[in-house]
Parts: structure tokens; C-alpha cells; sequence
């Protein structure tokens, strides 16, 4: 099969100058996310997609939720011994793209995960629906089952076996701290002649500076 798609449109709803540029890239980067969550067409405005590599330099990606923000970056929560927590276990190396294609804009953070801490992992853990919490335990995320049937299995046992209860939070369950060494900024623009600025940290501070197109 070979097809070709002739998808193309102007992006001409606004425009990113430097006059917007905030000293650390989180100010910007939240003031965006307020912006795109009024949106109705950005459905899931936290939602980003992560970059791992394996040990054979091979990349994988999927999507999570950001959890939190802070001066330092961006946190999501995930069972650790999935595909994507083995790759950190070896290679703290991450990054994370939210796409929000209808606000015409994408921003990229790069740089290293840390581990949160137990405690972090359990105030978390706990925020959660009972639902989510007996999923997080009946789910090895990423490895085989034989079937769907198994897996309603796993989670009804586990329903009935913790209802009126709280939920242990697996060990093996818990968040990373993606900390940003840089972070890119993307506004499209008319013509193709698009807005990127580029956030990279220094030993005190950020710098950042204007990229082409
Ligand atoms: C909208 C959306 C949100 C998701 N949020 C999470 C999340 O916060 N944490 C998570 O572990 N997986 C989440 N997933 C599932 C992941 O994309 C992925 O399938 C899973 O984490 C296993 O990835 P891995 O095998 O590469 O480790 C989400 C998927 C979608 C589409």
C-alpha cells in the first residue's frame, strides 16, 4: 500500500515573542496550560507522552498524566517495573512532549528523572479512587496475560478482598520527577514561519534563546 495524504493547514492563532518569556520556562509553561485548558477541543490538557530508552538505544513512548509542576519539572506516577520504569532504572535519560495540537503549540521538557520519595508515593497513592488504587495492584503493567478475562479476574478478587479497606500501595508502584535541563517552547505560526524558543538551564539560572523553524 502506498498512499499520500495531503493534510496541511495554515496555524495563525497566535504568535509567542520574546516579551512573553517568563525567567524560568515552568511560569510560561503554566500560563499556557491555563490557557489550553480552556479549550474544549484539548481534551486531556496534562497529558504528555514520554520518550525512554532501552539498552540498545532504542526509544519507546508513551502517554501519562502530569500530576505535578514545580520549580524543578514535571511529575507523573507509574507501576516501575513497566517497560518504561526498567528503562529508568538503567537510563534516567527522559523526554516528555505535551502535543496541544488545537492551541497550535507543543512544548518539550528535557533532562533526568528522579525517584519521589515513599511518602510522596503514598500521599498519592491514597488521593486515588478506590478504582484506580485496586487496578494499580491487579495490573503488572506491561508484561503478557493470556486474556481480558484474567485480568477482570485479578481486579474483581482484589475488589472483594479489599472492600471497606485501604489499599496498599505496591512497592513497585510510584511517581518520577522528570527535572528539566531544557524545555522548548513551539507556537505555529502563518507561513510555516513558526516560534521556538529554547530554555536551557545554567549552573544559577535559565537561558534561553530563539530557534528556527
Ligand atoms: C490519556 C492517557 C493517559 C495515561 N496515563 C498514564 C499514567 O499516568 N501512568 C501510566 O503508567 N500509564 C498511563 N497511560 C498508559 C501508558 O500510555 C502506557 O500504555 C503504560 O504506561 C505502559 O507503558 P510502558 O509499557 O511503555 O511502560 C495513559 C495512556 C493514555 C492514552
Amino acid at each position: 500500500m502506498s498512499i499520500f495524504y495531503q493534510v496541511r493547514r495554515e496555524y495563525a492563532l497566535s504568535d509567542l515573542s520574546e516579551n512573553d518569556l517568563t525567567e524560568s520556562p515552568f511560569e510560561l509553561f503554566e500560563t499556557w496550560l491555563q490557557q489550553v485548558m480552556q479549550i474544549d477541543k484539548i481534551s486531556d490538557p496534562t497529558a504528555m507522552i514520554v520518550a525512554t530508552v532501552d539498552e540498545h538505544g532504542q526509544s519507546y513512548q508513551r502517554t501519562v498524566l502530569m500530576k505535578a509542576l514545580d520549580d524543578t519539572g514535571v511529575t507523573f506516577y507509574t507501576n516501575k517495573n513497566s517497560r518504561k520504569g526498567q528503562h529508568l532504572a538503567k537510563n534516567k535519560r527522559i523526554s516528555a512532549i505535551f502535543p496541544w495540537l488545537a492551541a497550535e503549540r507543543q512544548v518539550v521538557f528535557s533532562g533526568e528523572v528522579i525517584e519521589l520519595s515513599e511518602a510522596e508515593n503514598d500521599e498519592y497513592f491514597a488521593s486515588r479512587p478506590f478504582e484506580s488504587q485496586i487496578a494499580a495492584v491487579a495490573s503488572a503493567q506491561s508484561e503478557v496475560i493470556d486474556s481480558r478475562e484474567s485480568l477482570e479476574q485479578k481486579y474483581h478478587a482484589l475488589v472483594e478482598q479489599y472492600q471497606g479497606q485501604a489499599v496498599p500501595r505496591p512497592q513497585h508502584w510510584g511517581g518520577y520527577k522528570i527535572v528539566a535541563e531544557q524545555v522548548e517552547f513551539w507556537q505555529g505560526g502563518e507561513f510555516r514561519m513558526h516560534d521556538r524558543f529554547l530554555y536551557q538551564r545554567t549552573k544559577s539560572n535559565w537561558k534561553v534563546c530563539r530557534l528556527q523553524p
